[in-house]
């Protein structure tokens, strides 16, 4: 892992990239099954008139990066395989500052092979989670040829695996750069607090580790020596949710400076309660895919973050569930200025393969992608580990497992998943899931009167779990298409939209922790319509899921109104 990307000296490599659609992975595979040692990844070109070279990358059509192949030519809409990307780059004589260079790759849907001149250089597995490859030594003066392979396969022993209620979208959807550092230099640096109010961090040096690291936070007066992990005896402003209080911090070992700006709060249960910086606080929350305001593509950097979270600040929200899988930095980021608290998960969604080993090491490999690059952001309060998988024991083991590797990574964040939830055909919910029992939170996801039960009785439900948890709701909802409207009762109008929403914030008021019940807070499916390839219903679905309180294009539906009014209820 690299970290701190964005707050470091890089040259971009965004912009549109050469592309070859290889759905038959000649570009790798010769017809022997071997590697094709003249594939695509040599970029070659012909030698002399009678040289037979059956591809060009300069002639081939161009895809933009960051961004998704499917979005960008309607013919790949439904493309699932493999995408060769070429980027050729000049690099001039005094280009770089420091003696090393790193590519990083903010997220490439879902496995993908780096090459440079010709050589294969490394290899990396999940869609949603950064990776760097070194180039030091390779990037010398003068032209060189850069190829990502990118295939978004849906495999059974792949995270997600087979099915997802979510665009399989496909390519470099996030920022490429070249990151250009010191011999030495800060591979890794944190900062947070934990439950105590303790601020502590971590330092991962990079070349002569015997540098000492100097952390200095210009604005507490603090300008200190650390190594490793360590614990710094201050008591900062803090960060609130609302109120996001950010401190400057400035990181130095050797010749290498980076910069960060980082938040400081606790967080915790107390019985059925979630507290943050000691305070009981209700998560006022919604939930939200990494697909643009518009458009209906991946999202990415900085502007569609802000216009997402803005539609959550305009909603009353406190809380943002960033489902089910890891956003891009630019949203955790926004989270952290906007004051959102927010939920970062893993895509161990539905039928994962979890008697597999190597599935395990995969999904533990996308837990550290997620920590590592997010647990300076004061505003993630939660790790997810999964999202509605089916209990079993070999997956209650493999998300056990999974939650204890969060804590080892960081013990100072609440560690839940989304459970799933059944028809009961009675109106009290015992929760008694096993995962219960590892997590902090019982995070469950209910779809009273949308998959099943009444939706006139809504109000009447009950939820407890056997554990003495929290409960979130982080699913709840149902589907409209924006602008249809009509009677009550009739499904799909914005008007029984409206309704399931009142009758679920009647339930949720009975319920809630401190009124005798045990919901600590709620993030309904979903902000925004999006597109799904299970959602094929003319004229209404069309290949969007329309539990949005949003359209994909923004226009609001009654819903949001239901939902702002109850969060304006609750006075900060
Ligand atoms: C599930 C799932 C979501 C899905 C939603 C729905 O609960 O977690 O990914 O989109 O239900 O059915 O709309």
């Amino acid at each position: 892992m690299l970290n701190n990307v964005l707050q470091r000296r890089r040259r971009s490599l965004d912009g549109p990239w050469h592309v070859i659609v290889d759905p038959y992975e000649m570009g790798y595979i010769g017809i022997l099954g071997d590697r094709n040692d003249r594939g695509f990844f040599r970029d070659h070109k012909p030698r002399h008139s009678a040289d037979r070279v059956e591809y060009d990358f300069d002639l081939s059509p161009t895809l933009v990066v960051p961004g998704d192949w499917n979005t960008q030519n309607e013919r790949l809409m439904y493309y699932e395989g493999t995408v060769w990307y070429r980027r050729r780059i000049m690099v001039a004589a005094d280009e770089w500052r420091g003696d090393r260079q790193f590519l990083h790759i903010g997220a490439a849907n879902h496995t993908s092979r780096v090459f440079v001149d010709g050589d294969e250089l490394a290899t990396h597995s999940g869609g949603f989670g950064p990776y760097a490859v070194e180039l030091t030594g390779r990037l010398d003066p003068g032209e060189h040829s850069i190829v990502i392979q990118v295939d978004n396969r849906r495999e059974l022993d792949r995270i997600p695996a087979l099915r997802s209620d979510w665009w399989n979208f496909g390519g470099l959807t996030r920022s490429v750069d070249i990151v250009d550092v010191p011999e030495t230099f800060l591979r890794d640096a944190w900062l947070t607090m934990d439950p105590s109010g303790r601020v502590i961090g971590g330092t991962t040096v990079d070349g002569d580790t015997g540098e000492s690291v100097r952390l200095e936070l210009p604005g507490l007066g603090v300008s200190t020596v650390v190594n490793g992990q360590f614990e710094l005896d201050i008591d900062p402003g803090r960060w609130h949710p609302g109120t996001p209080v950010l401190h400057d911090v400035v990181w130095k070992v050797g010749n290498d400076e980076v910069t960060d700006s980082v938040g400081f709060r606790t967080v915790e249960v107390d019985g059925t309660d979630i507290v943050v910086n000691g305070e009981q606080t209700f998560l006022r929350g919604i939930s939200i895919h990494a697909e643009a305001p518009s458009g209906g593509r991946r999202a990415h950097g900085p502007e569609d973050a802000e216009t997402l979270l803005g539609w959550a600040v305009d909603l009353g929200a406190n809380f943002v569930r960033l489902a089910h899988y890891q956003h891009d930095e630019h949203m955790v980021r926004a989270c952290d200025r906007l004051g959102l608290l927010a939920w970062a998960e893993l895509p161990v969604y539905w039928g994962i393969a979890f008697e597999q080993p190597e599935v395990l090491a995969q999904a533990r490999q996308q837990l550290d992608e997620l920590v590592v690059r997010d647990r300076s952001r004061a505003s993630v309060i939660f790790w997810s580990v999964a999202n509605e998988t089916l209990p079993s024991p070999e997956r209650t083991a493999f998300l056990t497992d999974l939650v204890d590797h969060a804590r080892a990574l960081d013990p100072t964040r609440l560690v839940s998943a989304a459970l799933l939830t059944f028809p009961t055909g009675s109106n009290e919910h015992i929760i008694d899931d096993p995962l219960g029992a590892a997590v902090d939170v019982v995070s469950i996801n209910q779809y009273l009167g949308w998959y099943y039960g009444d939706r006139e009785t809504i109000a009447d439900n009950t939820w407890r779990s056997v554990f003495g948890k929290p409960i979130v709701f982080t699913e709840m909802g149902g589907g409209a298409k924006a602008g249809h409207h009509g009677d009550v009762d009739e499904i799909w109008t914005e008007e029984f939209q409206a309704d399931l929403y009142r009758r679920h914030i009647e339930m949720i008021r009975a319920g809630r922790s401190g009124n005798g019940g045990e919901i600590a807070g709620m993030s309904p499916w979903i902000l925004k319509d999006f597109r799904a390839p299970v959602r094929v219903l003319p004229g209404i679905q069309d290949g969007y899921n329309r539990k949005g309180l949003v359209s994909e294009e923004g226009e609001r539906k009654l819903a949001f109104e239901v939902l702002q009014s109850y969060y304006d209820e609750f006075s900060d």
